[in-house]
């Protein structure tokens, strides 16, 4: 028997052989198309190479392309299980051609290859064409010598391919496969075609148009070949038998599915252990191509198809989760063709134990009202909307899970019903919205939101993505179209642009359509949510609501806010580890060029705290370990020790980040819940600097930070003053320091020496300077020794400790003395120790004040001082003192 393995490895070869170039099999999800969910044919990675918009890889391409069919166009969800041939995930074998090779050497190689390479009886083979398609019909007759009975022309859509409601489109060519008489059904186009006899095993689509969201057709640059075979139809045709489910491939998962639950696989369960394992391939690979589950968008239809899964497994009786434990046959079975599953073992295996442990728990509680409220149905009947509604909104039931669960029993649901009761729940929420009196634009946001959806956010991996313009917004008001100069806020339906949040700023970038108008985005904010909206300036062109945009965030700016926000976590992290678990968060500002974080802690940090926190993230940062993020729900992160981010709204599902070296116990430096964008290792932050530590509020203390080439920069600057104050002191940076010091010192001494040399100076040569007034006031008052002086320039700082000497030196007599220092005049009136029971100084420097235009003055034991701003005036001012000491005396 040829293996699955076997057969996509020789298909390979032989159009590699045939000078393809083997090209690995796209991620399921298409960011770079905004029309599609998930990839659902070989071509759609080169959906741009046949439009022309951009050079293949090369002329000629073969690959395995991993598709999913659930949700879209292309939607097989319902259907697998109970037919032989529908899966939610599949591979498409396919060759293609851009341009190179037309037709001929399509059916040429499709011929060479089934009948030759791998010896299919080419009397089981019947093709078809579209029926004006007399070239391909030709063809068929000429290189597969088909008869003509055997060449069927077919009117309808079947034979006219398209990728979904836009894009690359033409008439195709299918060849089938005569499964034998032993299976009823009749060749395509007959009447009994739709029996399982005739089985569609490749498709050769003579890709010849591209199709506009309006429905009209352009010819595409070249014509050009898609063709795609399902690996899983030729595995069941060479290797023998009927149905896909029984190949080697699915025989490995179901015989696993069956010995853990101990179940006949192909017993009363058969329907379960196939839906398990189609479910299983699509779960998986969409993990591992990072789609996460949730209830909106792609994640929404991947937490479906689980809960599907789910529900079979427990129809096979399994009490425990079950999925995850079927992880290791599938690696085991697909691991070396897609390498990918092998890296996401580890979180596929996590995710599905998660998310089945989660479900199981309504599950039973679900299917119990729901046998109540079917009790009385019969095959024909329809369940109430209202009840399908409930088991969606109370225990986590999809609609699809609840049709597929009275499938059995031809009870249908009433979707109209169902519809009704969820446009009714919405209705609630949006009044309960808008009288909590949030922003009174909330409004429109809710049309929008209601209409479109979630934003589907894809900017943790990727900087730019294609999207499809779903609303825009000017001045409060819908509009259709904005114009060059115009505002308007965009709303798309899947966007890098991570929206302001949890602190960490909006992006900014670019936005461009296809027909070339250029916008800005200046900003972007989140609204309800769920809504990024993109504010824009239109600098060139016009946008339409419905145009296909693509959109490029400023990613030097975003690396920047990346490393900002990520050392963000590692200083809340050291600032615990150094002060204490007190510190937690208050609020934080994760910008582009600098980081600011509050958080409670009662005192001032030391310089040394500072130093040891600002050391240990460094030493994170060079470790530079990978940072992980995983998702889980709210309370198990917290219970694994997740810090609470401050003011992020969290839903069932988190974000939770680990970075930095495992301390003991394995936990790693820091864990917290974070739906913010993070560098992919610590080392990317590459510097971590505080440059400053203060207070906002009691108790809150902010840090402010820089990283990476900011923080690097500061330090340049810093360095710059140290080697401009190094150089006006003539010496090294090094030195400075010292230097300095030095030079402190000696100014310190000269000034001293400076202030004893003038106050020698003023007593010495004070007499002299001030002559007859000098001598005048020196007079003896009533027999009592008086000292009056003028000192010129003297600081008045230095007229105390003068006077204080004077008034030492003639313990029974007065002195006064006045210095006019920059205009002013200040006077200090000392009293000796004999005479303090008569004279009050106080009363002697105010005298002397009034004189010299001041007012007040005063003092105690003795010794008085005051001043005033007439120091011409300090001659007579001592006259004032005399005057008043001899009335004081007399
Ligand atoms: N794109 C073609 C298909 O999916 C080959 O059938």
């Amino acid at each position: 028997m040829t293996s699955t393995n076997d057969i996509r490895r020789s298909f390979l070869d032989y159009f590699v052989s045939a000078g393809h170039a083997e090209v690995a099999s796209a991620p399921l999800v298409p960011f770079s198309d905004p029309t599609l969910m998930f990839v659902n044919a070989g071509m759609v990675p080169f959906k741009n190479a046949f439009t022309g918009l951009e050079t293949p890889p090369a002329p000629r391409i073969a690959s395995s392309q991993k598709c999913v069919r659930a949700g879209g166009k292309h939607n097989d969800l319902d259907n697998v299980g109970y037919t032989a041939r529908h899966h939610t995930f599949f591979e498409m074998l396919g060759n293609f051609s851009f341009g190179d090779y037309f037709k001929e050497e399509a059916i040429l190689h499709a011929w060479t290859l089934l009948t030759r390479e791998w010896g299919l009886p080419p009397e089981r083979l019947t093709a078809t064409v579209f029926h004006t398609d007399d070239e391909a019909f030709d063809l068929w007759r000429r290189i597969a010598g088909l008869p003509e009975s055997r060449i069927v022309r077919i009117a309808t859509a079947d034979n006219f391919w398209s990728m979904g409601d836009t894009g690359p489109c033409g008439p195709c060519s299918e060849i089938f496969y005569d499964h034998g008489e032993h299976i009823a059904g009749g060749p395509p186009g007959s009447a009994d075609e739709d029996g399982d006899r005739f089985v569609e095993i490749w498709n050769l689509v003579f890709m010849q148009f591209d199709q506009a969201p309006d429905g009209s057709r352009a010819p595409l640059p070249r014509p050009s070949i898609d063709t795609g075979m399902g690996l899983e139809r030729i595995a069941a045709v060479m290797q023998g038998v009927h149905d896909n489910y029984d190949i080697d491939l699915f025989r490995a998962l179901t015989g696993a599915s069956a010995e853990l639950t101990g179940t006949d696989p192909a017993g009363e369960g058969r329907a379960s252990h196939r839906i398990i394992a189609d479910h299983l391939r699509s779960c998986t690979f969409l993990l591992a191509d990072g789609v996460m589950p949730s209830n909106e968008g792609r994640g929404y239809v991947l937490r479906r198809i689980m809960r599907r899964a789910i529900r079979h497994a427990h129809l096979l009786g399994t009490r425990e989760p079950l999925l995850h434990r079927l992880v290791p046959t599938l690696v085991s079975e697909m691991g070396v063709a897609y390498p990918e599953l092998q890296r996401a073992q580890a979180l596929a295996t996590e995710v599905l134990q998660r998310e089945e442990t989660q479900f199981r728990r309504t599950l039973e509680k679900g299917l119990k009202l729901l046998a109540e409220a079917s009790e009385t149905l019969v095959s024909g009947d329809e369940l109430a909307g209202e009840t399908a509604f409930r088991l969606h909104d109370t225990y986590g039931f999809p609609l699809d899970l609840t049709e597929d669960a009275l499938r059995a029993r031809g009870i249908g649901v009433d979707h109209a019903g169902f519809a009704a009761a969820m446009a009714r729940q919405k209705q609630a929420a949006r009044a309960a919205w808008k009288g909590s009196g949030e922003e009174a634009e909330s409004g429109i946001w809710f049309d929008i939101a209601e209409r479109v959806g979630a934003t589907e956010f894809t900017g943790y991996a990727n900087h730019t993505g294609e999207a499809q313009v779903q609303a825009l917004v000017r001045d409060g008001e819908e509009v259709g179209r904005a114009g060059a100069g115009e505002e308007v806020l965009v709303v798309v339906n899947q966007t890098p642009f991570y929206a302001e949040s949890g602190g960490q700023a909006g992006d900014r970038g670019t936005m461009r359509t296809v027909a070339g108008a250029a916008l800005t985005v200046l900003d972007t904010t989140k609204a309800l949510g769920r809504l990024h909206i993109h504010k824009c300036r239109v600098d060139a062109g016009v946008i339409v609501t419905g145009d296909s945009v693509s959109l490029h965030v400023d990613d030097e700016r975003r690396s920047r806010i990346r490393a900002n926000h990520s050392a963000t976590h590692l200083l809340h992290a050291a600032l615990r580890k150094r002060l204490g678990e007190h510190v937690t968060q208050k609020g934080s500002l994760v910008a582009d060029d600098r980081l600011r974080f509050d958080f409670a802690h009662p005192r001032p940090l030391t310089p040394e705290d500072v130093a040891a926190i600002e050391q240990d993230v460094n030493a994170e940062i060079r470790a530079n370990e990978v940072v992980d993020t995983r998702l889980m729900r709210h309370d198990e992160a917290l219970a694994a020790g997740a810090l609470a981010l401050f003011g992020e709204k969290y839903g069932d599902e988190v974000r939770v980040l680990s970075m930095g070296r495992a301390a003991e116990g394995g936990r790693s430096y820091s864990v917290e819940l974070c739906g913010g964008t993070h560098v992919r290792a610590t080392g990317d932050i590459a510097l971590f600097k505080i440059i400053s530590e203060g207070a906002v509020a009691a108790g809150v203390r902010r840090i402010e930070a820089l990283t990476g080439e900011a923080a690097r920069q500061w330090l340049v600057d810093r360095d710059s003053i140290a080697r401009a104050i190094a150089g006006m002191v003539r010496t090294t940076p090094e030195e400075a320091v010292d230097r300095v010091t030095a030079l402190i010192e000696d100014k310190r001494r000269l000034e001293r020496e400076l202030a004893a040399a003038k106050r020698e100076l003023a007593m010495a040569g004070g007499a002299a300077r001030n002559g007859a007034a000098d001598a005048a006031v020196s007079e003896p008052v009533a027999g009592v020794p008086f000292l009056g002086r003028v000192l010129n320039g003297l600081d008045p700082r230095e007229l105390r400790p003068l006077l204080e000497q004077e008034r030492k030196a003639v313990p029974q007599g007065v002195a006064a003395l006045v210095t006019v220092f920059d205009g002013r005049a200040t006077v200090a009136v000392g009293v000796g120790e004999t005479l303090l029971q008569q004279v009050d100084a106080v009363h002697l420097v105010r005298a002397a004040v009034e004189v010299l235009g001041g007012t007040g003055g005063g003092g105690r034991g003795g010794v008085a001082q005051g001043g005033g701003p007439d120091g011409a005036r300090a001659g007579e001012a001592l006259e004032a003192v005399r005057a008043a000491l001899a009335e004081q005396l007399g």
